[in-house]
């Protein structure tokens, strides 16, 4: 274990924890259960605030700091109208992490974060953004492949592991996200520089998840290849490709595009208005499915690893596995 442990310790430094293996936030999913459950197993949990409002991210830390003995974070989307809200009410509360998702953090926020004692943790999507936010003073980065669920890039994680590892990891904590299943992976990540890893699907069925019955059935069932990228129909509006198991709403999206494209065409709404519909569409759908159980209609944002989430187990069951995995995987390289 104690390769394993060096090769980490940077990452649980950063984040305060016994593994540096994150939950990455993930709407609807990441509330105060299941983030406590992974910061009390000994990872890092972080709450997705997605759109909550400042009203609403208040109680769910407080609620989660009743129920965590450990660290954790909270996510938040850059694009938010109320990030500066968002990002006071995480001082109030003496949050130590917070990352920013969703694009680069407008003015202001990076110094926010800062003047409240906090870390603060970027997506990278390219090694020029990675050394651009490295200027600006974040304190790590993740860097997050095409494998992942949800909203994605278009590199895969293993090009960008190759590309940005080498060049940064020297310099700042790097977290690697997006397939990763296995232990084995970690180790693998860990060894080319990476300070630890992020994982959301592996973490869906856990039993602390409060996702539906059915989402985690969907889970269950599902291959890597079933988990499939949304299609772009329109090429003015600009949809972000998000990664989800493949059913009715799949279609649904096709047909809201066309239905926000339309609406552009008459004049009724502006580009950014159009952006947001497609955005908040997501997240309604997203909640039909994990929430309602609607797995037909809504979203079952999945990445690529949901192939390898095979039982609902206990939080600690699965970081148990995924670390003796990773330190197999080390001791028989020696
Ligand atoms: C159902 C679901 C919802 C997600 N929602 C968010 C989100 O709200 N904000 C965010 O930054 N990332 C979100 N993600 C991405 C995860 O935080 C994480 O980076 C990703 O799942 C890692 O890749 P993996 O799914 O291959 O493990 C979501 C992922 C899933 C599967």
């Amino acid at each position: 274990m104690s390769k394993l442990n060096d090769l980490m310790a940077r990452g649980t430094e950063l984040l305060g924890s016994d593994y540096a293996i994150l939950c990455g936030a993930m709407s609807w999913v990441s509330e105060r259960h299941l983030v406590s459950a992974i910061s009390n197993a000994g990872g890092f949990g972080v709450i997705a605030c997605g759109a909550m409002t400042p009203e609403l991210l208040d109680t769910e830390i407080a609620a989660t700091k009743e129920l965590a003995t450990r660290n954790f974070g909270v996510n938040l989307i850059t694009m938010h109208p109320q990030l500066l809200e968002l990002i006071e009410v995480c001082a109030k509360h003496g949050v130590g992490h917070v990352v920013l998702a969703g694009g680069l953090p407008p003015k202001g926020s990076l110094e926010a974060i800062k003047a409240s004692g906090a870390k603060v943790i970027c997506f990278a999507p390219t090694l020029a953004l990675a050394k651009k936010l490295m200027r600006s003073g974040v304190d790590a980065l993740v860097i997050e492949g095409m494998e992942a669920g949800g909203h994605i890039g278009p590199v895969s994680t293993s090009v960008l592991a190759q590309e940005i590892l080498p060049e940064l990891a020297q310099d700042l904590p790097i977290f690697v996200a997006g397939g990763i299943g296995r232990g084995e992976a970690i180790a693998g990540y860990l060894e080319m520089g990476a300070s630890g890893v992020q994982l959301g699907t592996r973490f869906v069925c856990a039993s602390e998840s409060i996702a539906h019955p059915n989402f985690k059935k969907a889970f269950i069932r599902a291959s890597a290849r079933d988990a499939i990228t949304s299609v772009q129909i329109d090429p003015r509006l600009p949809v972000i490709p998000v990664r989800a198991l493949k059913n009715n709403g799949t279609e649904a999206f096709t047909a809201k595009q066309r239905e926000v494209a339309n609406l552009l065409d008459a004049g009724d709404v502006d580009m950014l208005e159009a952006q947001l519909q497609i955005e908040h569409y997501w997240a309604g759908a997203l909640r039909r499915a994990v929430i309602d159980g609607d797995v037909e209609g809504g979203s079952l944002m999945a990445g690529q690893s949901v192939g390898m989430v095979t039982q609902e187990e206990s939080v600690a069951d699965i970081i148990a596995a995924l670390v003796q995995q990773a330190d197999a995987a080390l001791h028989a390289r020696g």
